[in-house]
């Protein structure tokens, strides 16, 4: 098969994680017979740096014409007195919206035998698997009105029934191919949004009866998820608390580094990212963890590319890494050895010839 691949490695650790990836990308094509023609376009502060607009049309158009998005991260501290307009984060934002991509699957498992990489007790973490559903082309983030001045300031939390009904049933859709549970996190006790989102639960319900259905308050939420992480499957919320939700539960593999995340909307067409930001902090070190960028790779050629096969050689592949004694400084485990961002892709890609030449 061949597909084209829009690559945006942004900012920071984002062209590292990304350059990783693309390399497992190709050596997927090698290995499996298909053609991944990259084509790399600009976004976030790069893009404001060189073009003076963190999402150029060329970049829209670029990616239009791609069969699917790989973005690495944007942002960085050089950017963050910006006006919002020629924020980094104002090109991530746009791009979700200007593709519709409503649907952010952030897939959250523990990787076996890792657990003392979560600051968690085993026993809590060692189970988790989950499959956080967030909503992400309306709520805050694009409400209206939205505006700032010195006196005071204003963001909206808007959803239309519509919009609750296609994320909600993305959720059950999700929870039949999984565990069978769906967990609806909202603030039903005091927002309306979340009094209509609860409701729009209730309704598609009936249409889902194998699947158990839970609703939590989000603040519930956050406490069960350090709790009884392992009791969540699939969890379908309003996008800030998904947002906030998911770099929580990251903690439960050990890092922020391990989460992967697909952005679709029904037609197979998604831009796929890691959950983390470009990490100031490590940038430019080549000590990221590649992990999260490599199994958005896996979801791209899952969701986008219909590669099911393919998709969980990359992930057998990921987590053989770690199995095999390798870790990154993110997540590291006594006698495990510390690899570059680099190197832990050339070891991803050692392993997924290994498992070929095995077949
Ligand atoms: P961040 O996710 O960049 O980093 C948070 C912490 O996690 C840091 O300590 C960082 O070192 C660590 N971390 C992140 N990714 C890692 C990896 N792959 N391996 C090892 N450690 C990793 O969040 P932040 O510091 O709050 O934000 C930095 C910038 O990134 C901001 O400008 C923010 O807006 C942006 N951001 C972008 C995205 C995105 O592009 N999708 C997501 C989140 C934040
Ligand atoms: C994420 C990020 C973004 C978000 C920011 C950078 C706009 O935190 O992808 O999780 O809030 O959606
Ligand atoms: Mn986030």
């Amino acid at each position: 098969m061949k597909k084209t691949v829009a690559v945006l490695h942004g900012d920071g650790v984002g062209q590292e994680v990304t350059e990783a990836a693309v390399k497992v990308l190709q050596s997927v094509g090698r290995r499996f017979d298909h053609t991944f023609e990259v084509k790399k376009g600009l976004i976030g502060g790069i893009a404001i740096d060189e073009m003076g607009d963190p999402l150029p049309k060329e970049t829209l158009d670029t990616c239009e014409k791609s069969d699917a998005v790989l973005l690495g991260a944007v942002g960085g501290p050089k950017w963050d007195q910006n006006p919002s307009a020629l924020r980094p984060e104002k090109g991530l934002l746009g791009i979700r919206k200007h593709f519709g991509l409503f649907a952010n699957l952030r897939p959250v498992k523990a990787i076996k035998g890792m657990s003392e990489a979560s600051p968690l007790k085993d026993h809590l973490s060692k189970d988790v698997d989950m499959m956080i559903v967030r909503e992400l082309t309306g709520g805050l983030y694009f409400g209206e009105p939205k505006r700032k001045n010195h006196n005071g300031a204003v963001d909206s939390l808007t959803y239309s029934r519509e919009e609750i009904e296609r994320i909600v049933e993305q959720g059950f859709e999700l929870a039949r191919l999984r565990k069978g549970k769906v967990t609806s996190v909202d603030k039903a006790n005091v927002l309306e949004t979340s009094k209509l989102w609860r409701e729009v639960v209730e309704e598609k319900k009936a249409h889902y009866p194998d699947v158990e259905v839970e609703h939590l308050l989000v603040d519930a939420a956050a406490m069960k998820l350090i709790t009884q992480p392992a009791s969540f499957d699939v969890v379908v919320t309003e996008n800030l608390f998904g947002d906030i939700l998911s770099d929580e539960a990251s903690v439960l593999t050990g890092s922020l580094g391990m989460l992967p995340s697909a952005s679709i909307r029904s037609d197979g067409f998604g831009l796929y990212e890691p959950v983390h930001g470009s990490a100031p902090d490590i940038a430019g070190m080549n000590i990221a963890n590649p992990s999260a960028a490599i199994l958005s790779v896996a979801m791209m050629l899952k969701y986008s590319f219909g590669m099911e096969t393919e998709a969980s050689a990359v992930e057998t592949a990921v987590y053989s890494v770690f199995d095999d004694g390798y870790c990154t400084t993110d997540v590291q485990k006594a006698g495990h050895r510390v690899l570059s961002t680099s190197a832990f892709a050339d070891k991803v890609i050692e392993e997924l010839e290994r498992e070929l030449v095995s077949d």
